[in-house]
């Protein structure tokens, strides 16, 4: 079986950190409120001058760095987002041209909501295996602020702005993925160009059983396409969207907490960036060993969901 190995990893969050008190300057909520019903004490947002793209840039230029790799090696690039500043250059060729990467190969966004990361995993394995070239480069880059509604609390005090990036190698290891989509505009909604309401909003709610019902799923689908156990997995790494879904999860499945790696605390929920700023932050820290297995699981606006099963 071809799968994708993770070669190297980055990140980029914007040097502005909010706190969950600097969200009262917007909204009628509190410290106490935000951190026990989501687990998120501070997040990050962009500055005048920063943009999806740039955050982009630079987790891509340290992932490319860390994996060693030369770009002439490259097959693919594919930028992640619900936020782009411009429907066109897109995020992945704003990377090209910032980063001088070789031009004849693809670059897009893809747009898959929070599951973004995983449907652009599947599809940069699609373009790998149809290319001469082993690398291809995975970014997810939001600026969730830039879409935000300050006078909607049950959305505004969730997200944050953030960029994720991964190179990733074609090779023989362990592999499955599934990636699905139920269409609906009442349970998360992102206003694009020409909308009326150009906000994201969010239904916490219905988002929530949605999300604790599918993540589940997602990873028993996975478990039964590769033949491997819960205990054979390593690391579940969830798309942070509120410490008691993931933690809801681990119980569910009655597997111990600290396999779920979580960072939402200090990012709040990144959507198309979250998994990847997460491996970035895991590798940083050493706990990630070469062989050990992965299970990404992503869910979100769409509705859409997607896992993936890699080795490290
Ligand atoms: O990345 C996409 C995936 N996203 C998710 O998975 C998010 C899933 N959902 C959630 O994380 C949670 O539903 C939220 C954290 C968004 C909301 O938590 P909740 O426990 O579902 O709260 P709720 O929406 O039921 O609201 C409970 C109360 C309401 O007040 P009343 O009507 O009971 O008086 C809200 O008005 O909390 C109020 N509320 C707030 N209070 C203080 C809503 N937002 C806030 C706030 N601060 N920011």
């Amino acid at each position: 079986m071809k799968g994708l190995k993770i070669l190297g990893t980055g990140r980029c969050l914007p040097d502005k950190l909010v706190t969950n008190d600097d969200m009262r300057a917007f909204v009628d909520t509190s410290d106490e409120w935000i951190r026990t019903r989501t687990g998120i004490q501070t997040r990050h947002f962009c500055a005048e001058g920063e943009s999806t793209a740039s955050l982009g840039v630079k987790a891509a230029r340290l992932a490319l760095e860390r994996a060693g790799i030369s770009p002439e090696d490259l097959g693919a690039c594919v930028g992640c987002t619900v936020s782009s500043d411009t429907a066109a250059p897109t995020v992945a060729s704003t990377i090209q041209r910032d980063l001088g990467l070789p031009k004849h190969i693809p670059y897009f966004d893809l747009n898959a909501g929070c599951s973004g990361f995983l449907y652009g995993l599947h599809v940069t394995r699609g373009l790998l295996l149809q290319s001469d070239k082993p690398y291809a480069l995975l970014v997810g880059a939001e600026t969730l602020s830039r879409v935000m509604n300050f006078q909607d609390r049950g959305t505004c005090v969730i997200f944050g702005d953030g960029a994720g990036a991964v190179v990733v190698k074609l090779e023989e290891a362990p592999y499955a993925y599934t990636l699905g989509a139920e269409g609906s505009d009442d349970v998360i909604y992102i206003g694009g160009y020409g909308s009326k309401e150009p906000y994201i909003h969010m239904e916490g709610q219905k988002t929530f059983r949605f999300a604790v019902e599918m993540v589940p799923w997602c990873i028993h689908e996975l478990l039964g396409q590769s033949g491997l156990k819960l205990e054979d997995i390593d690391w579940f790494v969830l798309h942070q969207a509120n410490k008691r879904i993931i933690d809801h999860v681990a119980k569910k499945l009655g597997m111990p907490g600290e396999r779920f790696y979580q960072n939402i605390a200090h990012y709040g929920n990144t959507s198309a960036a979250s998994i990847p700023i997460a491996l970035d932050e895991m590798a940083e820290q050493g706990l990630l060993k070469r062989g050990q297995k992965l299970l990404c699981v992503g869910f979100g606006a769409g509705l859409t969901w997607g896992g993936a099963l890699l080795e490290w």
